[in-house]
């Protein structure tokens, strides 16, 4: 008989349709975000799912769910998937990797210029009929071009993020990562390698694009907040729990730091009210690889994974290695 698939959210009629042809599917036609119990009930029976990054799928849920073989993640981040538990299940992970890269690299830097150059808060004004007349200072922010672009995650994203900086823009690009690029990488995008504390404090733009583990919670906090210039920018396009909000909130208003783009929050979909608070923060619901050709290049990557781990040729970009399962 054929696999049994849940797809957790509602996605492109094209892509539910053409996983239908390969395997008995259940959809989510009310596009309801389950609770784990909710979650591990509508498992239960299933041989493989396509999940979103909002479902966790973590020890209690595998342990509920007997027959699963494979999870096909769409996003290129999987912090919502516990891989030593899906390895010691036997479970396969898949995310949607490259697919994205140049779309989310577009948005990180929109979203950087936008905080730079204060064009919510300035929209916010103009609707809000606010606008009287000229003056001099009115919504200057600062400078993008020509000024020092600092990448924290040095990945596909970071370093295509770079590029736009380096070659667009006229920006000095510095970045710092776990691993070094290699020299003809750091030569295409004419970035230097440099420390965490350099990075912070040379920083005009700060721009984090790490995935989100242990060891990167709160990789930006106070401590690291007042290391950088008043006049410089934050930007995430990572994961909420990369940057500590409540520090952040607080540089944001106390003129600690000029201003903030925020694509992704802790709690999402609830925003810590500290930084709705904020003026000098651009905020968007984690949109940054949603335009319509990437949106449907993740759903079919997704959707390729799990046919070709069925097909048993192996999942197409796994990002674990899991035990058999017995
Ligand atoms: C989105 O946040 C992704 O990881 O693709
Ligand atoms: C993240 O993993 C990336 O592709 O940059």
């Amino acid at each position: 008989s054929r696999p049994r698939i849940l797809i957790a959210r509602r996605l492109f009629p094209e892509v539910e349709q053409r996983l239908a042809r390969h395997f008995d599917v259940q959809t989510n036609p009310d596009d309801v975000a389950w609770n784990p119990q909710e979650l591990a009930r509508q498992l239960a029976d299933k041989d493989g799912a396509l999940t979103t990054g909002g479902q966790r799928i973590d020890a209690a849920l595998l342990a509920a769910c007997p027959r699963l073989k494979v999870v096909a993640n769409m996003a290129v981040g999987y912090n919502n998937f516990d891989v030593d538990a899906m390895n010691a299940a036997g479970v396969q992970g898949t995310n949607t990797p490259d697919v994205l890269t140049e779309t989310t690299a577009d948005f990180g830097f929109a979203l950087m210029m936008a905080a730079a150059r204060r064009m919510t808060e300035s929209e916010h004004f103009l609707r809000a009929g606010r606008w009287q007349r000229w003056s001099y200072d009115m919504f200057a922010g600062g400078e993008v071009h020509g000024s020092t672009l600092a990448i924290l995650g040095m990945g596909r994203i970071g370093q295509g993020i770079a590029r736009r900086g380096a070659h667009g823009f006229g920006m000095r690009v510095i970045y710092h990562n776990r691993s070094r690029l290699a020299p003809q990488a750091e030569a295409e995008c004419k970035a230097q390698y440099v420390g965490m504390d350099e990075l912070l404090a040379q920083a005009d733009h700060l721009v984090l694009v790490l995935p989100y583990t242990s060891a990167t919670h709160h990789i930006v906090g106070a401590a690291q907040l007042a290391r950088m210039k008043p006049t410089a920018t934050l930007t995430n396009i990572g994961r909420g729990g990369l940057v500590d909000e409540a520090a952040l909130a607080a540089a944001l208003q106390t003129g600690r730091l000029a201003a903030a783009g925020l694509d992704v929050f802790e709690g999402e979909p609830v925003v810590n009210p500290a930084l709705l608070a904020c003026t000098n923060v651009v905020l968007t619901p984690h949109i940054a690889s949603a335009t319509v050709p990437t949106r449907l290049a993740m759903a079919n990557l997704a959707a390729d994974n799990l046919i070709a781990f069925f097909d048993g040729r192996g999942p197409l970009t796994p990002v674990n290695q899991p035990a058999t399962r017995a």
